[in-house]
């Protein structure tokens, strides 16, 4: 058993005990980083996980081996984790989900021809159906997450999320797919094709979305592919509402836990004390929160940097030099101070609904795999 399994915090425990961990937060606060370094503590522990990362940044991508536009599944050895330094005792699985471009690609599938494919995707039609079709993409990112979960064989799957914006999509999806699939009128606009007959009159009234959309779409040929790609994206996915319910179902079960995100703004605390009470409404369970970027991670770190600054000065023999270091480790020291009591205002707002964690700026962009096994050390150690 590999050391960091014996003294396990509260986050070990908890790769130890869920499925699945969702990672949420505002744009840009280091959900895709820490889903990596998450996945990294979890290989640490033992743990056969698989990492589903949203749109990582070049260098973390390189990093965990994925290509652009790639969904398969790569794995990082056992070999390649501890050349980096890292303890592993099993690999570790990433993939990509990428949320963006999932719809177009089953409609490069369905299309006959290239050309429709463009024409469905150019139309103004498209673009509508596609907003009447909002959350699909999260849904498909969903039915992604409960195939690896019930078909993958992990011990437990880390999910990234987009930015909050659109995590609140991806909470909304499944709800809205079967709102969608429920709704008369889509059943209505696609009654003609599933059921191969003749056309619903409903459809050709002036007001229909069917009509309105035709009015601006410029190949009927294009139309009539954009329709019946509808008609079998809801037939291939058999079982498509009780699944969206099963994916629901999983969200909210003891085998799974969100993580929320934030950084040591107030919007990005905002944003994460709004998802997790959303969350919570939807009876998901919120773990953790984890303070990401602190200034100090440790509140006697402020401290520590003024004193480390005053001892480098006095060894300096100009005055302005010893001046501005001392300006600038006054400076640190502030911000330190005040990322502290940031934290620490953040720890009362959320009143003990979950634990929190948390971790310091990284000097070194934590884009490799040694910086995010650093970053999973201290996600695993126990909390203060
Ligand atoms: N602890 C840290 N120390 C230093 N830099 C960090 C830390 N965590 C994340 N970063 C950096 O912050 C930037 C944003 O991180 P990341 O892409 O993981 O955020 P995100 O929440 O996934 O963003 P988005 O919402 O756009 O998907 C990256 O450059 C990343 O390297
Ligand atoms: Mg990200």
């Amino acid at each position: 058993m590999p050391a960091d399994a014996a003294r396990t915090g509260r986050l070990g425990q908890l790769l130890q005990a869920r499925q699945i961990i969702v990672v949420v937060g505002a744009g840009g606060v280091g959900k895709t980083t820490l889903s990596a370094a998450l996945g990294v503590a979890a290989a640490r522990q033992g743990r056969r996980a698989l990492v589903l990362t949203v749109d990582p940044a070049r260098r973390l991508a390189n990093a965990l081996g994925l290509r652009a536009l790639d969904e398969d599944v790569q794995t990082l050895s056992i070999e390649q984790l501890r050349n980096a330094g890292c303890d592993a005792a099993t690999p570790l699985d990433v993939a990509m989900l990428d949320v963006k471009r999932t719809f177009d690609r089953a409609v490069r599938r369905y299309a006959s021809s290239a050309e429709r494919a463009e024409a469905i995707m150019a139309s103004p039609f498209y673009q509508t159906a596609s907003t009447a079709l909002a959350g699909s993409q999260e849904y498909m990112a969903m039915m992604r997450l409960y195939e690896v979960v019930t078909d993958g064989g992990y011990d437990v799957v880390i999910l990234d999320t987009p930015p909050s914006a659109h995590a609140l999509d991806f909470l909304d999806a499944p709800r809205r797919m079967i709102e969608l699939f429920d709704s008369r009128s889509f059943r209505l606009l696609l009654r003609p094709f599933s059921a191969g007959g003749h056309v619903a009159s409903g459809l050709f009234a002036p007001s229909s979305l069917m009509m309105r959309g035709l009015g601006r779409f410029t190949s009927v040929e294009a139309f009539h592919d954009l329709l019946g790609f509808f008609a079998s994206f809801s037939e291939t996915f058999d079982g498509f509402v009780d699944r969206a319910r099963d994916v629901m179902a999983l969200l909210r079960g003891a085998e799974t836990s969100f993580l929320v995100i934030s950084a040591t703004d107030e919007t990005s605390r905002d944003e994460g004390l709004f998802l997790a009470s959303r969350l919570r409404d939807e009876q998901m369970e919120v773990a953790g929160w984890i303070v990401n970027r602190c200034s100090a991670a440790d509140p006697a770190c402020g401290a520590d940097s003024a004193a480390i600054a005053a001892t480098i000065a006095a060894d300096v023999p100009e005055q302005s030099a010893r001046t501005a270091i001392a300006t600038a480790a006054a400076t640190m020291a502030q911000l330190a101070l005040a990322d502290r009591d940031f934290a620490t205002a953040l720890e009362t707002a959320i009143g003990g609904r979950c634990w929190t964690r948390r971790l310091p700026r990284r000097s070194d962009e934590p884009a490799d795999l040694g910086e995010l096994d650093a970053l999973a050390s201290m996600l695993l150690e126990p909390t203060p």
